[in-house]
């Protein structure tokens, strides 16, 4: 018993104090819409130069979700128009399957809703949240609707769309059939004002986003027309569709009891057959080891929806001491090697790039996961401030979608951090001609918020990222090394042939000897220890007939395109060709 004191008693004021039914009078249910809009932060949008590449970020993941869903190469056009100071419209379209008629109100005017969060598939978006996160945006700064245009294989329709925040529920504020012909066959064109944004072409501003989705996506063609009209066609370079997302059953390695039981409720069968039937890698044989390890502590046989709490306690301590495969990489969909190492050298254009894919891992919950990672160096690797100088550069990708905020709080920079750089030839990692590209591919990604931004710690994922950038950084050391022994060894053969006249001539002097034998054999002995190192000239010279015979190659394939002057202007877009022969020179080093 805590005893009253008399100063407690004294701080109470009767006159005043509330009872607790006073209180609870207050007690209310809100909508998960309502706390959205308190805490719009929480969904990416927290700043003027940020809210615009929220907005195209939600639109243009859906459009590439939506492409691959029915398997075909994406062609998505964004667009956004400055409509006043820090007021602007935006347009999305793409060639997709449409929205049903039905549903078009609920996938823009309702939040947590989608076709995508039930599923154990490996998709961009994962919440239900981004697109109706929109048009709440538009909503609060603009009072305006969202308008969509969306072509089925039955029907094209043309709605006007806001939320009832209060019921999380959608206002239809018009809908009619559209006649226009817009669509080649089908798909959505979204359209949308918002005040309180600001268009900076940076870092993290729209193109730097759509640039770097479009190194994650060889299979799609974006085009992007910024608030001057300049048009930008990042083209398709990869030659093949992604396939349908396949679903990946949960892993028995990662997956807790409070999952195990959710899953079970669903289940009439017995215990043995729910573990086969709804975890991957559990087979017969599996289940006769946990049998003999739980022996009378368990009845397999008992319905899987009658387990306790208990029951599943059991079977997941077993779990951890049994061996079972790794998760198959089925359902896991990377970029692949080649596709990185094209869309990096076209993008980046560094001197050298190594790019590991770690083999599939499991995260907690029983999530498959795998990362992809790529080194690049040296060229033109890294950013330039706008003092000249040069920094590493760190791109981040979920599923494909670039991270373009929360850089700090992200799983993937901590990694990063975490490595001794200096053990790679690379002594000051923040100021080295480095990018960093790292894209972790998961049926759930754990994200630090629903904003989707960056990566929240988790054991597994944070090793494979770390493990698979030591292995590149291997790469590097000793490419880094054999280049640093190359250029100690060209600067001792110059000083050698500088010293070669005046020592020659001294020899002569000392042994009454001719100069012209003895420079010939200085220059036979010079010549014979450093007969793989080219002299300056020549290797200038190379280097130049080296151009030609690439120039030449480049003219016949360059397909001119409004592009080019666009690309011109961002810093790391910048001699794409030659990027190309780079990596031709360097192929064997990957
Ligand atoms: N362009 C589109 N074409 C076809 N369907 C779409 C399109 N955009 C959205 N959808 C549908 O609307 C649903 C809701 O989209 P929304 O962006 O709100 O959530 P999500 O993509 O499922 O998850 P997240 O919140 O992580 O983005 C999607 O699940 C998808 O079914
Ligand atoms: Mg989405």
């Amino acid at each position: 018993m805590i005893n009253k004191t008399e100063k407690e008693d004294k701080a109470k004021n009767p006159a005043t104090e509330k009872t607790a039914d006073e209180i609870f009078k207050e007690f209310r249910e809100i909508s998960i819409s309502e706390f959205f809009r308190k805490n719009r932060t929480q969904l990416g949008y927290s700043g003027k130069a940020r809210n615009l590449t929220t907005i195209i970020h939600e639109l243009v993941t859906n459009a590439l979700d939506a492409c691959e869903e029915c398997e075909i190469f994406p062609e998505i056009e964004a667009k956004i128009e400055r409509q006043d100071n820090e007021h602007y419209k935006f347009f999305c379209n793409d060639n997709a399957y449409g929205i049903p008629k039905e549903h078009i109100g609920d996938v823009f005017g309702k939040m947590l809703a989608g076709t995508k969060f039930h599923r154990n598939v490996q998709m961009r978006g994962q919440q239900g949240l981004g697109v109706s996160g929109v048009t709440m945006f538009c909503q609060m700064t603009t009072g305006k609707p969202i308008k969509v245009i969306t072509k089925t294989k039955v029907e094209c329709i043309e709605a006007k769309i806001m939320i009832d925040v209060s019921a999380n529920k959608p206002i239809i504020v018009e809908e009619k059939n559209c006649e226009l012909n817009l669509f080649t066959s089908t798909g959505t064109i979204i359209e949308g004002e918002c005040k309180e944004a600001i268009y900076i072409n940076n870092e993290s501003g729209v193109f730097e986003y759509l640039r770097r989705t479009a190194i994650a996506n060889p299979h799609a063609k974006i085009t992007f027309t910024d608030t001057d009209g300049k048009n930008t066609v990042f083209e398709r370079t990869g030659s093949e569709i992604l396939k349908k997302p396949k679903e990946i059953k949960p892993h028995p390695r990662g997956i807790n009891i409070d999952d195990l039981i959710r899953l079970s409720k669903r289940e009439n069968i017995s215990i043995s057959s729910f573990l086969i039937h709804s975890l991957s890698r559990v087979t017969q044989d599996k289940i006769n080891e946990l049998r003999s390890m739980l022996g009378n502590e368990l009845n397999f046989d008992k319905k899987a929806n009658e387990m306790t709490w208990q029951d599943a306690e059991k079977i997941i301590n077993a779990f951890k001491s049994i061996k079972f495969l790794a998760p198959s990489s089925e359902g896991l969909r990377t970029i692949g090697e080649e596709n990185i190492k094209r869309a990096l050298t076209a993008i980046v254009n560094p001197e050298i790039l190594f790019v590991i894919t770690r083999k599939p891992s499991v995260h907690s919950g029983g999530y498959a996961f795998q990362v992809e990672c790529a080194l690049c160096y040296g060229g033109n690797a890294g950013r330039r401030t706008s003092e000249g100088k040069v920094k590493s550069e760190i791109m981040r990708f979920a599923n494909s979608v670039p991270l373009l905020f929360d850089n700090g709080e992200c799983l993937i920079t901590k990694a990063i951090y975490d490595i001794e750089w200096k053990k790679y030839e690379i002594k000051d990692f923040d100021n080295s001609p480095v990018t960093i590209f790292v894209n972790v591919v998961s049926t759930y990604i754990p994200y630090a918020s629903a904003g989707k931004q960056s990566i929240s710690y988790e054991e597994e994922i944070f090793k494979e990222v770390k493990y698979g950038l030591m292995d590149a950084g291997r790469n590097i050391s000793g490419y880094i090394s054999k280049k640093k022994n190359a250029e100690t060894e060209k600067t001792r053969l110059k000083i050698l042939k500088d010293y070669a006249m005046p020592c020659s001539d001294a020899v002569s002097i000392l042994t009454a000897g001719s100069y012209d034998e003895i420079y010939v054999k200085f220059n036979k002995v010079i010549e014979t220890k450093y007969k793989d190192i080219k002299n300056e000239d020549e290797e200038k010279e190379e280097n130049t007939d080296m151009n030609k015979l690439n120039n030449s190659d480049n003219n016949s394939n360059n397909k001119s395109d409004s592009n080019s002057d666009n690309n011109s202007d961002n810093n790391s877009d910048n001699n794409s060709d030659n990027a190309y022969n780079n990596s031709n020179n360097n192929s064997n080093n990957s």
